[in-house]
């Protein structure tokens, strides 16, 4: 519908450099000719903790969610505040590794969830989605032995801390949920549209786009019946943080097999098709089952 500017995003190239500089005192050659194309990939997860030690941490993510090793438990349930309200503006992003929704509320709009697992308020920070190489397989978290093939990541920070990037160095810093979806029949699902419309414009790593603002609560997953698997785990992605309180719905949404073929057809920056980190053993954490 619009689009207003297409642009590097300078900053992120500044950053990856800079990573790029400090890492390449330290590293062996031949991961450092690696990183020269991207501190990260997906061809070989194995190796992103030579280089983001936390990736090899105890309390990593993705996991296996099992009904078979859960704790129930009943607390009050998961509130979603705000995400009816209507952003100012909305950017649509392609950071190499993943597309990213990012928006702009008038003050004290901004969306935010609490209740369950959650001791604050956790304020809406960005959405960004992970897929795999077909319609069978690309979400992070399996649930009882199955796999999905996307899982969109809605990631809030805990409010007193005020930002993202403060939240990721404290262990209750971010609380995400993660919506996994499946591929139905219907030739019309219009949950994802809003994002999948707009993501030609950002096919290209480092590109961002405005788009045009609309209610986080249209993309699905949202006043869920509040069936959900809760863990304490990491980002999925390095440096892997393990500040992430993370929410899992047990119920999938829908989405085409083309909305999953339009994601697949962006350029991440290893020329990869997929961008789902393979499961991360539990290591005795214990995941809590929320039905309220
Ligand atoms: C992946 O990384 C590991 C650890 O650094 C290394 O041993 C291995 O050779 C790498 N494999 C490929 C295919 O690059
Ligand atoms: C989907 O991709 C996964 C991972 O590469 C693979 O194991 C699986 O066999 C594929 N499934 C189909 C139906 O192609
Ligand atoms: C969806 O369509 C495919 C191909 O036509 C068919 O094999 C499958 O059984 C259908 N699934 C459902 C749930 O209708």
């Amino acid at each position: 519908m619009l689009i207003i500017h297409f642009k590097r995003i300078t900053s992120e190239w500044i950053l990856l450099l800079f990573i790029q500089a400090v890492l390449s005192a330290e590293i062996p050659s031949s991961v450092k000719s690696q990183s020269m194309v991207s501190p990260y990939n997906y061809e070989n997860v194995s190796a992103w903790g030579n280089l983001f030690p936390t990736c090899m941490g105890q309390q990593q993510s993705p996991i296996a969610l099992n009904k078979d090793t859960i704790f129930y438990t009943e607390r009050t349930p998961l509130r979603w505040i705000g995400y009816d309200n209507q952003p100012t503006e909305m950017t649509l992003g392609n950071n190499g590794h993943t597309v990213k929704l990012i928006g702009k509320w008038k003050n004290g709009n901004v969306p935010y969830i609490s209740g369950g697992p959650l001791l604050d308020d956790y304020v809406f920070g960005q959405i960004h989605f992970h897929w795999g190489p077909n319609d069978t397989y690309g979400a992070e978290h399996t649930m009882h032995g199955f796999t999905f093939p996307l899982e969109m990541h809605m990631v809030h920070y805990k409010r007193p801390y005020g930002s993202i990037g403060n939240a990721l160095k404290h262990v209750d810093g971010l609380a995400v949920v993660g919506i996994l979806f499946t591929i139905t029949n219907q030739t019309v699902v219009t949950t994802l549209d809003p994002v999948t419309d707009y993501l030609t414009y950002v096919s290209k790593p480092h590109t961002v786009s405005n788009i045009a603002p609309f209610r986080l609560s249209i993309l699905g997953g949202i006043y869920s019946p509040m069936a959900f698997m809760s863990y304490s785990g990491s980002l999925t992605t390095p440096p892997c943080n393990e500040v992430v309180i993370w929410i899992v719905p047990i119920y999938a949404w829908p989405a085409t097999s083309k909305q999953l073929s339009q994601l697949r057809s962006l350029q991440l920056q290893t020329h990869t098709r997929y961008n789902n980190r393979p499961l991360q053993p539990l290591n005795g954490r214990h995941v809590y089952f929320y039905k309220t």
